[in-house]
């Protein structure tokens, strides 16, 4: 008995270690081949993640890669295994197809006299159909080959030592959860799952995509006698892939061998980037290309906007910032100087009509100059006119300054100017009346400008189409400086403009403005407004064409009186135009010290001063010196009496009443 326990303890020791060797040599899970135990030869590696590359997506390569250790088997009768593998076949970019992968059982662990182009790396063309080769190999094969009876370019088949399948179907899986197969493609670069059993001499092969189950239905089984092809009992498991003109990226993830797999350990599909670059570049070069048309078209559109709402701003303005108003906002407030929002055109520029959501309707002059000289003072002096408050003046409100241009902006007179009232048929004429007030309104406004505003200012162009009225008919005094405005930059040779002949003192010529030329102006104003007709008209016989000439003539005829507009109807007082008239004889006498003051000329008005006494030949009265514009653009004084026509000089008056209106 002492002898036997160490017999009995050896046998079952060798026992044991055999049973172990045996397990070892045929269990394996590789979730990615890192620590595989495997043989690779030809263009076979295992990739730093672990994926297992049979080919390098060159031409005419094939890799092969086998577990180290044979499979022996010991009772060819009861040989069964299962084996699972993903493997994935990705397309080279920029080709067509590939030539496939298989799974081997082989007798011989070296095919490297195999030939990768027509044979999977299988064969070469003395071993390809030959007993003598040994080989079982279910290929996943995705190219047509009519060489050995292939079905199609996307199959899978058994082959028993040569390439011409026993048993071979479409690529596809039963799914269980639709009853039918469905079909897969193998050269998707998408991972599949392999399943291959044997057992009873049969060979089942079944497939899958990753995220399925294995199918209850294996797509392949064959009666295959192992016993029979591997005579020497030894079987090298692997995997072979080739490539020839047709190629592809070959990839085994996983692979286990009498174990589970686990298909969420495995290691990504390699990302092959799309060598389709060439067209991608192209893509790339028009999307650039779009990208700057776009920022173009918005750099022109925004550089189109600043020009269209550019406006000239200068560092001493910021203290008008309050009367400052942005293009823009005129340009949205009159629609875009619309032309159905004209209200009037002039010497000096169109005038819109405007809403403004805090102002509400406006009215905005522009005028257009051509040099910035003297501007600062021009704005500083708008300014001051926008301070003055006077019910009688029309309010400015502000202005806005641009390359060329000015613009003023003011409050909007609804009944327009007093000149339509006078001289236009299709308004009825005013009644003495309203004439007699709206000349009371004007001479308060104007005698407050002279005395009673912080500063003495002037107005400088004095006449019916200067004064606005409101809605209630008052008569306001608008337009101011705008006789400066063209003394200063206008170009006089061509639009001759200033002031409007027949409204100019005589002294004008050779002295600036002062409140006496503005006294003159009134009582242009005055006699134009009491006679209906304008201080010269060209169109008139020369001894009615001066508005003062034909006064004192009528004077000096008969009476005062007859000089009227006959066309004023309703109650006329023969004192009250007599008064408004000599009023009138008296502002526009020709020596400036002799006229009398604004504050005067209200007094008068309003019969709380005696007028003087005057007749035809008081100095200077009814001596109508008309200021003549030469186009040499220099002032000058001529007289003229009742004979001594001149057309040219006429031609000029003209042209200047013409602008000036
Ligand atoms: C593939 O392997 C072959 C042989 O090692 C080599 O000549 C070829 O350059 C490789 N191709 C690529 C694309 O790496
Ligand atoms: C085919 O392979 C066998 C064995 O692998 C080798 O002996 C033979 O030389 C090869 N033939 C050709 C033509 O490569
Ligand atoms: C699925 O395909 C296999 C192989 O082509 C075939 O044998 C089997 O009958 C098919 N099953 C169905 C349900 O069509
Ligand atoms: C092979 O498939 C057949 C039919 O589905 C099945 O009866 C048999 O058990 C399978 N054999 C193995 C080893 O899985
Ligand atoms: C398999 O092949 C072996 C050797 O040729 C033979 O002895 C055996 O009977 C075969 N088995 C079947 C089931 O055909």
């Amino acid at each position: 008995m002492p002898h036997v326990l160490p017999t009995i303890w050896m046998i079952l020791c060798v026992h044991l270690i055999c049973i172990s060797t045996q397990l070892e040599s045929t269990e394996f899970i590789y979730n990615g081949f890192h620590q595989a135990d495997l043989y690779t030869d030809g263009v076979a590696k295992v990739l730093p993640e672990g994926q297992l590359q049979l080919t390098n997506g060159s031409r005419q390569n094939m890799g092969h890669a086998f577990f180290k250790k044979p499979l022996e088997v010991t009772s060819p009768e009861s040989l069964s295994f299962s084996t699972h593998f993903v493997c994935a076949l990705v397309p080279k970019p920029g080709f067509v197809g590939g030539h496939g992968i298989a799974f081997v059982l082989s007798a011989s662990i070296d095919l490297s006299n195999a030939d990768a182009s027509s044979y999977l790396g299988l064969f070469n063309i003395s071993t390809q159909g030959s007993p003598s080769s040994h080989l079982v190999a279910v290929e996943l094969d995705t190219a047509l080959s009519s060489e050995f009876d292939d079905k199609n370019a996307n199959h899978v088949g058994i082959d028993v030592n040569g390439l011409t399948s026993i048993e071979s179907a479409p690529a596809a899986y039963f799914s269980d959860i639709k009853g039918k197969n469905e079909s897969i493609k193998l050269l998707s670069g998408d991972p599949i799952q392999v399943w291959v059993d044997y057992g009873g001499n049969v060979l089942n092969v079944s497939m899958a995509p990753l995220k399925n189950q294995k199918p209850s239905q294996p797509l392949l089984s064959s009666s295959v006698n192992l016993s029979e092809t591997f005579p020497d009992r030894e079987i090298f498991l692997g995997f072979s892939g080739a490539t020839g003109t047709l190629i592809s990226y070959q990839y085994i993830l996983g692979w286990s061998f009498g174990g589970a797999l686990d298909v969420t350990k495995l290691p990504r599909v390699p990302p092959h980037k799309s060598k389709t670059e060439r067209p991608s570049t192209l893509l790339i070069f028009l999307f650039v290309l779009l990208a700057v048309i776009v920022l173009l078209v918005l750099v022109a559109a925004s550089v189109y906007r600043r020009r269209k709402y550019a406006e000239v701003r200068e560092e001493w303005e910021e203290e008008y910032g309050p009367h400052r108003f942005s293009y823009k906002t005129l340009y949205n407030a009159t629609k875009g100087f619309h032309m159905n929002r004209v209200l009037g055109k002039g010497g000096f520029g169109e005038v819109y009509r405007g809403t403004l959501p805090c102002n509400g309707q406006i009215a905005v002059k522009r005028v257009s100059h051509h040099a910035d000289e003297g501007m600062k003072q021009f704005v500083a002096e708008i300014v001051s006119m926008g301070n003055l408050k006077h019910k009688n003046i029309v309010p400015l409100l502000g202005y806005c300054r641009r390359k060329g241009e000015l613009l003023l902006v003011s409050e909007y007179m609804p009944k327009g100017s007093l000149d339509q009232y006078l001289f236009h048929d299709d308004k009825p004429p005013f009644s003495w009346r309203r004439r007699l007030m709206i000349i009371k309104d004007i001479a308060s406004a104007l005698s407050y400008m002279h005395t009673g505003a912080p500063q003495a200012v002037l107005h400088r162009d004095i006449k019916a189409s200067n004064v606005m009225l409101d809605a209630e008919f008052n008569g306001r005094l608008g337009d101011f400086g705008m006789a400066r405005f063209h003394d200063d930059w206008a170009d006089t040779a061509t639009t001759a403009a200033v002031g409007t002949i027949g409204y100019m003192a005589p002294e004008l010529a050779t002295v600036r403005a002062s409140t006496a030329t503005d006294v003159y102006s009134f009582g242009a104003f005055l006699l134009e407004v009491t006679c209906g007709r304008r201080p010269v008209d060209p169109a008139l016989s020369e001894e009615r064409r001066y508005l003062v000439k034909w006064v004192c003539q009528c004077w000096k005829m008969a009476s005062l009186f007859g000089a009227r507009d006959l066309r004023m109807r309703g109650e006329i007082s023969s004192e009250e135009v007599e008064m408004v008239l000599k009023v009138g004889l008296l502002c526009t006498n020709a020596l400036a010290e002799m006229r009398p003051s604004m504050e005067e000329v209200v007094q008068y008005l309003n019969e709380s001063l005696k007028l003087p006494d005057i007749s035809l030949d008081s100095p200077g009265i009814g001596s109508f010196a008309p200021l003549i514009i030469g186009s040499t653009n220099t002032f000058s004084t001529s007289f003229y009496s009742s004979s001594s026509g001149n057309d040219a000089t006429f031609l000029t008056h003209s042209i200047v009443d013409g602008h000036g209106r």
